[in-house]
């Protein structure tokens, strides 16, 4: 379907049923609309409207606002939330002030130098406050493009942008651009929406895919979680009648990588063979609840054993591997986060008897 008749579409949608009579469009200036647009950035347009009102009756030009204190501006947004945004708005303010003789830049990659503006909020004030044709491509303008395309993947993946941005710039007509840049956020706004959109309202209903497959609830595709895979392990906690634990140190490559640790063993079997062999004689074995470690490629579900030796006198001990780890009196090596917290539990739970 060629792009034209998309956004002829969408536009004589916004001729009837569109937004008409928000404050920013009143008095469209590139001060006003990139103060709108910042304000919306993360925040629904009926809480922008009187922060929006406010804002101009307290600043009503850049000048005003870059020559505010700071703090006087942070109050004003007080409620709005995301500060840095407020910030950042004070900060480009100063620099359009001071800078740019008041003026705002006229292309996007001179608007994206400005602290807070990204492209799409860029296209949003040339677009609207500017009269330069630019594209958009927020929240709202990547669900319908999704949908009405079947755009398959998560919408902020860096090749998905790219082709959405593609898209986006393809449908933006060079004539009523304004309109259509309203248009778009205001159809994803209002009809197609995240969720149980109004497709029996909506202008692009007999070309969208996504409708006509009964699969708008798939689109856009949602972020996907970073599968890792779960590791499981045993950890033995040997505490002779000195009070004092079994680490061993872990090799210098790998996770851990020269840190002290309990021994560790895939089962409940390779525990027993191994008490034996170094000849700890242990009561019975307390099983811990299992403790869950998140690393950056997988996870770690440990589940500790605790042994409490008779006699540690019988064992020998390969030098330089093997520390007999006082409670009382901490030993100054390398711990791994668990392993710290287990020996603080050890040292809360099981007191020295009086
Ligand atoms: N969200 C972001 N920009 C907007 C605008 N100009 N009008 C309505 N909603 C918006
Ligand atoms: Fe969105 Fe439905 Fe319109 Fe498709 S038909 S663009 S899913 S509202």
């Amino acid at each position: 379907m060629p792009s034209k008749s998309f956004s002829k579409r969408v536009l004589q949608w916004h001729a009837h049923s569109g937004r008409h009579d928000l404050p920013w469009q009143q008095d469209p200036t590139p001060y006003r609309v990139w103060v709108s647009e910042i304000m919306l950035q993360q925040t629904q347009v009926a809480t922008v409207i009187p922060y929006f009102l406010n804002c101009m009756r307290r600043y009503p030009d850049v000048h005003s606002l870059a020559a505010a204190p700071l703090d006087e501006v942070l109050h004003m947004w007080t409620g709005l939330g995301y500060y840095a945004r407020a910030r950042n708005m004070h900060k480009a303010a100063v620099i359009v002030s001071n800078e740019l003789e008041g003026k705002f830049p006229r292309t996007v990659e001179s608007l994206c130098e400005l602290p807070g503006i990204g492209r799409s909020t860029a296209g949003a004030i040339l677009s609207l406050g500017s009269n330069v044709r630019a594209p958009i491509l927020d929240g709202n303008v990547k669900r319908v493009l999704c949908r009405f395309h079947m755009i398959e993947g998560w919408p902020d993946k860096p090749t998905v942008q790219k082709v959405l941005w593609k898209i986006a710039e393809e449908d933006t007509p060079k004539a009523g651009f304004k309109e259509y840049t309203q248009a778009m956020m205001d159809l994803g706004a209002t009809v197609c929406t995240r969720s149980k959109p109004q497709c029996e309202n909506c202008p692009l209903q007999k070309d969208c895919k996504a409708y006509s497959n009964e699969a708008t609830s798939e689109f856009p595709h949602r972020k996907p979680k970073t599968q890792i895979p779960t590791k499981h392990t045993h950890m033995l906690i040997c505490q002779d009648e000195q009070r004092r634990i079994l680490l061993e140190k872990r090799p210098d490559s790998g996770i851990w990588g020269g840190l002290w640790s309990f021994p560790e063993f895939e089962d409940e079997t390779s525990i027993n063979a191994f008490l034996a062999n170094m000849r700890l004689s242990a009561k019975a074995l307390e099983p811990w609840d299992e403790i869950k470690h998140t690393f950056s490629h997988f996870h770690l579900k440990i589940k500790p054993i605790r042994a409490q030796i008779d006699d540690s006198t019988q064992t020998i001990m390969e030098q330089g591997r093997w520390l007999w780890y006082s409670l009382e009196q901490e030993t100054s090596v390398g711990l791994a986060a668990p392993i710290k917290t287990m020996l603080d539990k050890l040292r809360t739970q099981y007191r020295a008897k009086p």
